[in-house]
Order: C-alpha cells, then sequence, then structure tokens
C-alpha cells in the first residue's frame, strides 16, 4: 500500500509516480489492479460526474459519499479527497469537514490556496491529519482569477507561489499539487521543498503527474486541455481497454514518457 513514507521514499530515489481522480467503485478497483500510486476524489466530480460547470456545488457530504464508495474499492493507493470550496474557511469548519472525508475513507485532505493556509495546514497535522496543498491554478478560485488561467508566469507571481510553497511546507503540508504553471517555475518548486510534488500541466520534472481520470480516457467534450493526453486511443493500449489505459498511464509517468514537451506551459 502506499503511504506518504513511500511517496518521500520515490521523490528521494527520483523515482516518479501517479495520480488520478477517481469517484467510484468500479473505476477504484480498476485503479488497484493497475497499481496507481495515489487516487484523488477531486472536487472536479463537480464537473465530470454532476454537470456542473465549476466546482463551486460541491459539497461536504458528496466529497464524502465519493471518497467512501473509492476507499472501500481501492487498497493499493493513498487517497487524498477535496475539501470543497468555502467549507474551510473559518478553522471550526474546517476541522470538522476534515474529520468527515478522513472517517469516509481519504488519507490525505487536499486544499487551494498559499500561505493563508499555514494556521490550517498545521492545526491538522497536530490533529493527525496531512494535507496537500493545492497552488496555481486553484479552479475553486475561478472567479478571481477570471477563467481558467495559466499562473505564475509574472517573476512576482512566481516568487509569490515559491514563497507560498515554502510556507505552506514549513507549517506542515505533506504534499502538494501544482497545476497549470510553466514547467521551470514546478521545476524549481520541486527542487525547493522536501515534500512531494505533484503536477498537472506543470511539466515533467515534479515528483507525481496527476489527471482527471476522465480527460485521460478521452472523455471530454469541447477544448481538450493542453497537458491531457488520451491514453485509451494510444497505439501503445494494444487491447484499447481502460484497464490498459491505466496500466500505461502508469508506465509512462514512471519511465518518464509523459508528461512530454508538448504537454507543458512556458
Ligand atoms: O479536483 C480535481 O480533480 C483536482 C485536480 C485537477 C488536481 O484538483
Amino acid at each position: 500500500m502506499t503511504t506518504l513514507s513511500t511517496l518521500k521514499k520515490f521523490k528521494r530515489e527520483g523515482t516518479k509516480f501517479t495520480c488520478l481522480t477517481c469517484y467510484d467503485a468500479m473505476f477504484a478497483r480498476m485503479m488497484d489492479k493497475a497499481k496507481i500510486d495515489t487516487i484523488l476524489i477531486g472536487d472536479s466530480l463537480g464537473m465530470v460526474v454532476q454537470g456542473h460547470d465549476s466546482t463551486l456545488p460541491v459539497s461536504v457530504a458528496d466529497m464524502a459519499y465519493h471518497t467512501a464508495n473509492v476507499a472501500r474499492s481501492n487498497k493499493h493507493a493513498l487517497i487524498l479527497a477535496d475539501l470543497p470550496f468555502m467549507s474551510y474557511v473559518t478553522l471550526p469548519e474546517a476541522i470538522a469537514n476534515s474529520r468527515q472525508l478522513m472517517q469516509a475513507g481519504a488519507h490525505v485532505i487536499k486544499i487551494e490556496g498559499g500561505s493563508e493556509l499555514c494556521d490550517l495546514v498545521s492545526t491538522l497535522a497536530q490533529a493527525g491529519t496531512p494535507t496537500c496543498v493545492h497552488l496555481g491554478l486553484t479552479p475553486q478560485s475561478v472567479n478571481v482569477f477570471g477563467g481558467y488561467k495559466v499562473q505564475g508566469r509574472s517573476d512576482d507571481s512566481a516568487d509569490k507561489l515559491l514563497s507560498d510553497a515554502k510556507a505552506v511546507v514549513a507549517a506542515g503540508a505533506a504534499l502538494l499539487v501544482l497545476e497549470c504553471v510553466p514547467a521551470e517555475l514546478a521545476k524549481a518548486v520541486t527542487k525547493a521543498v522536501a515534500v512531494p510534488v505533484i503536477g498537472i500541466g506543470a511539466g515533467a520534472d515534479t515528483d507525481g503527474q496527476v489527471l482527471v481520470m476522465h480527460d485521460m480516457l478521452g472523455m471530454v467534450y469541447g477544448r481538450v486541455p493542453r497537458f491531457v493526453h488520451d491514453f485509451l486511443t494510444d497505439e501503445r493500449n494494444t487491447e484499447h481497454s481502460i484497464d490498459g489505459a491505466f496500466a500505461l498511464y502508469q508506465q509512462s509517468v514512471v519511465e518518464g514518457s509523459f508528461p512530454m514537451q508538448q504537454h507543458q506551459f512556458d
């Protein structure tokens, strides 16, 4: 079974690891078979499962329901679950909501933001709850950003992202997710912190990679994000099966053939 210690060892050794989003029992079982290292019950379920146009409508009860479904059916992966929009504004509500997700089967709680999360990160760490802090393009702040845009392109925003990353790690964050940031910045953050860093649209130099499961199975309506690769129709998936797609993703990340130059932002 993957633990935080496994991921720290991978980082020390330079072994790349995988993460996929997952929301239900059957896919959780298939990811168990493919030995996907970590699973994220992402609030992206608001879009890919519930049909909303953002993650904002997702509730803590939704997250707990999907976390329990996944946790029952996967024994291999370290399980991360998102605290949804506005569910961690105050410490008491953040603590109560984290408890719900941990009791549903999460091993790590993911939260979006920067150094303003330091109190929460250290409070949860002291209470036996590891956190993963999501930086860069944080979809819960889509209305602040004015759209889903690459973050950290100016010197000031890159400096802020790097200092936020260091601050939350100093406060006790166990993992970081970097979404849609220039590959060079992601590389610098990954080098600067001792904890494993998982990237999505952040280049090849983060310690791990994450994709939304539907995206990597080619289930995308409209514009396909630059960082997505369809592993279902990839010719190396000779069976054209979902099992094969998950196994190919695991293999490609570990051997370093995904992501490639065309998947990253400069
Ligand atoms: O909710 C989600 O799926 C995520 C990933 C895109 C990292 O946060």
